[in-house]
């Protein structure tokens, strides 16, 4: 299986879930050495391949050098995403461009080139979307825009790889990793620091928590579970299911 965004997060719970079930993981993400880190974890069954997937035009040899690491590659989980908080009136074209690339173009070509390489044995693709995709919330714009239009990619993917390749969707609610530990700041505000940054992202982390009807932020493994899972589902294809702890119900 290929997992992008393996380094840390739901990407690398992933990675473990996969090793647990016996599968074999083609890790990628940019940060060499916590690559390097999984793949000692495992070196019989983990490689790696270190590559900035928003640089769009290397993606086939991206594709080509995780395609060769083991016979009969058959699976894809197009988790790698970055969100960017910013209120509608700030949002930069480079911020914009970078979140699309990320989140919707890299999962979409790299798809394109699995399902070629799967060719007649077929495989499966999992892409990590998000509930923002369904349900807005103030300074997600472009992120939820591009995961709108990954849930749309992956039931037209689903639709044209069928029988042979199933195509599915997670959409989790807030999960506990790096990316919500960011501040999110006011226009113009300035970062604080120390133990005032340590204060703002704990009263951010709880206002997040207190909107999970189940009364606690996800976990990566959480979302790993539901992920191996679709990747396993014979019969389930083009489907975006909800790991939410309640947050959509609220
Ligand atoms: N956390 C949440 O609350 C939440 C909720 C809904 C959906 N999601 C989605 O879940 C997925 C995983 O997020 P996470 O929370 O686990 O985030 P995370 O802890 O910040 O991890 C993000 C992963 O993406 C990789 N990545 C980032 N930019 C990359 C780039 N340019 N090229 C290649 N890899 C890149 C990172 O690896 P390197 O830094 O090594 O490149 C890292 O492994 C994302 O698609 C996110 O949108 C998260």
């Amino acid at each position: 299986m290929v997992v992008t965004g393996a380094t840390r997060g739901i990407g690398r719970a992933t990675a473990h879930a996969i090793l647990e079930r016996g599968g074999q993981v083609i890790a990628i993400g940019r940060d060499a050495g916590l690559l390097d880190e999984l793949r000692r974890e495992d070196e019989e069954r983990v490689r790696i391949v270190a590559a900035d997937l928003t640089d769009l035009e290397n993606l086939p040899s991206v594709a080509e050098e995780a395609f060769a690491a083991f016979e009969g590659v058959d699976g894809l989980v197009n988790n790698a995403g970055m969100a960017r908080h910013e209120r509608v009136g700030t949002i930069q074209l480079e911020s914009l461009e970078a979140q699309l690339r990320l989140n919707l173009m890299a999962p979409l070509l790299l798809s394109q080139l699995v399902a070629e390489h799967f060719g007649s044995r077929g495989g499966a693709i999992v892409n990590v979307s998000s509930t923002l995709s369904e349900r807005v919330a103030s300074g997600t714009a472009a992120y939820a825009a591009s995961k709108a239009a990954l849930n749309a990619i992956t039931k037209a993917l689903a639709l044209e790889l069928a029988p042979g390749v199933r195509v599915n969707a997670v959409l989790p609610g807030v999960v506990d990793t790096d990316m919500i530990r960011a501040p999110r700041l006011r226009a113009g505000e300035t970062p604080p620091l120390g133990k005032e940054l340590e204060a703002r992202i704990a009263a951010q982390l709880e206002a997040l928590r207190s909107r999970h009807p189940i009364g606690r932020l996800g976990r990566p493994e959480d979302v790993a579970t539901v992920i191996v899972g679709l990747l396993d589902h014979p019969w389930q294809t083009g489907s975006l299911v909800t790991i939410d702890g309640g947050l959509s119900i609220a």
